[in-house]
């Protein structure tokens, strides 16, 4: 399969792109550094540098002789989107600048991610708008005009759906209004701009699937966490990033490294706040498996990306006892609630059709926070307090 990973140079993209690399497909990544340039202008510490995405390649290389073609660019510039469609594209590291050919499966990455950093002011809320909806639509246009069979999976958030006081479907819901009956997607009622984005993706994109039959697969991931990948494993230069940080965080991997700097675990509020999470490996296979058993033309799939539910409470105990155990002096704290959001809430959702295709999950056991511990362990020193908490207020 030719696969091309926009926002490859991420924390999902790279891991995504050495485990389709290794399994003998023909990747190419695209990324501008955003990521980076970010944490550097917020001045917020990653937990360990990382080569650049050319050294990175070049490095997958010298390991296991395969090529990850890489371009550097800017994606919300169409030139640049149309360029990996057209052959005009231009590498900052491959063996040789062959083109490929056009993408059988686009992987779409390419966002600003960060529910903070899209409400840090109104600057930051336009550039969050701006990013992620013009990726996503010169993705569209790209696929319309050069290659209407290429399969898109693009990333969306179970936070698009927000905390309904009723069960989530898997992407749609049957509704049967005055004796008619039609088929929707199911309600969203995002939480933050950036959430609000993913579901302003979704509707480009549908309206793609609608109009020239675009082949589309939504993942509606939750909050991922884990470090170490099966292909990192092999040499700690290929491990992805790692925020501890507020805007760059995600929970368990902030409580994780919290823990081990003697901090209190930072729970908003009272703590109810539920939602659905997956390991790193899982999010690997979820991405594997659609791109293998892609959408048909003209369908929009969705599947919700989870593996199992927990509120920040239970995540939080559960890192208080696995640090414990391995002699950190754990301490929670509940902090006022710098976001605007149910403490307390139901939560239902449905999380089926992934593990019909072939997913097996990977739990979240005392095993696993113990990998997470010995990691962060190792690059204690690098670890500052002050990025872990300013009170991004919504
Ligand atoms: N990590 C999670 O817990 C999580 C959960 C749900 C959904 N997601 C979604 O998954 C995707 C990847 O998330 P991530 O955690 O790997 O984030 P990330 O920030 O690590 O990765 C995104 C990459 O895209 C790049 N990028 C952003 N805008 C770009 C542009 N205009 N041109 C080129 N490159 C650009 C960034 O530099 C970054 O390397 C995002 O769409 C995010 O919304 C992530």
């Amino acid at each position: 399969m030719n696969v091309l990973i926009l926002g490859g140079d991420g924390y999902l993209g790279w891991p995504t792109a050495m485990y389709f690399s290794i399994r003998g497909h023909q990747v190419t990544v695209v990324d501008n550094y955003f990521r980076r340039n970010a944490c550097t202008e917020l001045d917020v510490g990653m937990l360990y540098p990382i080569p650049t995405l050319t050294q990175r390649a070049r490095i997958w290389h010298e390991l296991t002789g395969k090529e990850i073609k890489v371009v550097i660019g800017d994606l919300t510039d169409p030139e640049i989107m149309r360029s990996l469609f057209t052959g005009s594209v231009e590498y900052a590291w491959s063996l040789d600048s062959s083109f490929p050919g056009v993408p059988e499966t686009v992987i779409h990455y390419a966002e600003q991610p960060s529910a903070p950093y899209s409400l840090i002011n109104y600057r930051y809320a336009n550039f969050t708008l701006r990013n992620n909806l013009l990726t996503t639509n010169n993705l569209m246009f790209a696929v319309r005009d050069f290659s209407r069979q290429t399969h898109i999976i693009k990333l969306g958030t179970m936070g698009e759906y927000g905390t309904p006081n009723i069960d989530i479907e898997e992407g749609w819901i049957e509704i049967e209004h005055k004796g008619r009956r039609d088929r929707f997607l199911f309600p969203r009622q995002a939480s933050s701009l950036y959430h609000t984005t993913k579901i302003m993706d979704t509707d480009l994109l549908w309206f793609g699937v609608r109009m020239w039959d675009l082949r589309v697969t939504d993942l509606m991931q939750g909050p991922v966490y884990g470090i170490e990948t099966e292909e990192s494993a092999m040499d700690e230069r290929l491990r992805t990033l790692f925020n501890y940080d507020e805007i760059f965080g995600t929970i368990l991997n902030r409580f994780i490294v919290q823990a081990v700097v003697d901090y209190p675990l930072t729970v908003y509020g009272k703590g109810g706040q539920t939602r659905g999470y997956l390991n790193i490996n899982d999010t690997l296979q979820c991405v594997y498996l659609s791109a293998q058993n892609p959408a048909g033309p003209g369908e929009l799939r969705i599947f919700n990306q989870i593996m199992e539910t927990f509120s920040a409470n239970e995540l939080a105990e559960k890192v208080q006892r696995v640090g414990r155990a391995l002699g950190y002096n754990v301490r929670i704290e509940h902090l006022p609630n710098p976001r605007k959001e149910a403490e307390e809430h139901y939560y239902n959702p449905t999380y089926q059709r992934l593990l019909e295709i072939g997913v097996v999950p990977h739990y979240l056991t005392d095993e696993v926070m113990e990998g997470m511990f010995r990691i962060v362990e190792k690059y204690k020193e690098n670890i500052r307090t002050d990025v872990i908490f300013r009170g991004i207020h919504w």
